[in-house]
Parts: C-alpha cells; sequence; structure tokens
C-alpha cells in the first residue's frame, strides 16, 4: 500500500532521516517504536507532504506520492491523526467529524462504525471538541480522520498522556480496523505494551535510522523492549 525508499529529511543543516526504506501493508498494522526527538513525527510529516522530502521516494498504492501537496495526499486516502490531536477546539464533536467528511466528494453521513467504535463520540456530539477529556479528544481526532474512509490511517503517538481506560478503548478500535483488511496501519508508538499488542510488523527507529525490524510476534525475543529503553 504505501511503500517508501531511501527516504532522507533534514531541517536545514541537520540531518533527521538517514536513508529510511520501509513498506506498510494493509490489513497490517505497521508499529513505529523510538525515543523522543528521534525523528517519527519528521517521518510522519514527510508522508503527508508537511515537510518536503531532500531525497528518497515514497508511493502510495502504485501512485508516486513523493511531491504531491498534502491534502493531495489526503484526497488519495492517507488519513493523518497528528501527534497532540489537533481536533478544532471551537467546533463541535459533529463538526469535527464533518470536517473530516469534507474530504470526500459526495458524501454527507458520519459512518456509523465511528460512533460504534466510540460510542462516547455519539454522547457529546454537540459539545464543544475542546470540553472534551484528552482521551475524548484522541477519539475524536481517530474518527475525523475515518470518517474520510482511508487507505492509510497513521497514528502519531495516540496513547500520549491518556488514562489507560481509554486506551483500551483505542487499542480494540485499531485491531478492529486493522482486521476489517480494510486498510493498512501505521502507528508511531513509545507505549511498548501497546505496541507490541498491536504490531504484525514493527521498524524500531535511533536517530533517524532503523536499528532493528521485523514480525510483531519476535519483539519479546528481538528485546525491543529493553532497546527502547537504553
Ligand atoms: N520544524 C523543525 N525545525 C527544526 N528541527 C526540528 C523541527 N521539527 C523537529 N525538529 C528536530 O528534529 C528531531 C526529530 O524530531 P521529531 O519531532 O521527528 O522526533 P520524534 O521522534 O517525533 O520525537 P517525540 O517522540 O518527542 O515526538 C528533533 O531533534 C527535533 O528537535
Ligand atoms: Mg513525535
Amino acid at each position: 500500500m504505501l511503500k517508501v525508499e531511501s527516504l532522507h529529511q533534514a531541517y536545514g543543516g541537520s540531518h533527521i532521516l538517514r536513508g529510511l526504506s520501509f513498506e506498510v501493508k494493509t490489513g497490517e498494522v505497521t508499529t513505529l517504536l523510538g525515543r523522543n526527538g528521534v525523528g517519527k513525527t519528521t517521518l510522519l510529516k514527510s508522508l503527508m507532504g508537511l515537510v518536503k522530502t531532500r531525497e528518497g521516494s515514497m508511493s502510495f498504492d502504485g501512485r508516486d506520492i513523493t511531491h504531491l501537496p498534502p491534502h493531495e495526499r489526503v484526497k488519495a486516502g492517507i488519513g493523518y491523526v497528528p501527534q497532540g490531536r489537533e481536533i478544532f477546539p471551537r467546533l463541535t464533536v459533529e463538526e469535527n467529524l464533518l470536517m473530516g467528511l469534507a474530504t470526500r466528494p459526495g458524501s454527507s453521513k458520519i459512518p456509523e462504525r465511528i460512533f460504534e467504535m466510540f460510542p462516547v463520540l455519539a454522547k457529546m456530539m454537540h459539545r464543544r471538541g475542546g470540553d472534551l477529556s484528552g482521551g475524548q479528544q484522541q477519539q475524536l481526532a481517530i474518527g475525523r480522520a475515518l470518517a474520510m474512509g482511508p487507505k492509510l490511517l497513521i497514528l502519531d503517538e495516540p496513547t500520549e498522556g491518556i488514562q489507560p481506560s481509554i486506551i483500551k478503548d483505542i487499542e480494540r478500535a485499531i485491531r478492529m480496523l486493522a482486521q476489517t483488511g480494510e486498510m493498512a496501519i501505521l502507528l508511531v508508538e513509545q507505549y511498548y505494551d501497546f505496541a507490541e499488542s498491536l504490531a504484525d510488523q514493527y521498524l524500531l527507529m535511533e536517530r533517524g535510522e532503523f536499528i532493528m525490524r521485523g514480525r510483531g510476534e519476535t519483539m519479546p525475543q528481538d528485546g525491543v523492549r529493553e532497546a527502547l529503553a537504553v
């Protein structure tokens, strides 16, 4: 679904991503792990076209997207849940979800599945986004990205600063989405247990390079938890 080849990225003179190559497949959760500041968000922003690619290429659904602007990538079917959520605090839950729908021509109804996954959003439909708890805002941000019916869903640290009960709900939702086989999921995480429970494939990043990678089920014997903690 998504294929990245030899991606290099830099801010000014500082080299952040150093030749990353990987694939993200439909029906799978690919988990990207790495400590603070190693370049995880920079990679996601590159995939969204929010940072211009310095070197390397990326294709999505068989199409070269290396130089596409962000809105074209969204239209092509890449859904993005940014770190820190970035919902519209002054818009209601419903309006936030409708904003997600806006990129999808010809549809005006919020998919029922979003409310099945996150019932709290149905209950809080007319509350302002900014009045929701952090965990509820995270669910709203995921719901907004799903409203456009993405083929690839990208999530940047969805558990950051969120209470355990809601982490469980989000875990269940991501697993369910992967199991439909309709989309590919790229999940950035630092919370090891959450990452391990969801990963079909994992990538471990250190200073802009992958230092370990493999199938999710081999994460314990590969020592990923320990490598992340060092
Ligand atoms: N706009 C920017 N301009 C200059 N440097 C930046 C910019 N954004 C990030 N950086 C630097 O690039 C490096 C990688 O940052 P990035 O946000 O990609 O890390 P991260 O792995 O997502 O970290 P975290 O886990 O804390 O979210 C860091 O050293 C950061 O300070
Ligand atoms: Mg980040």
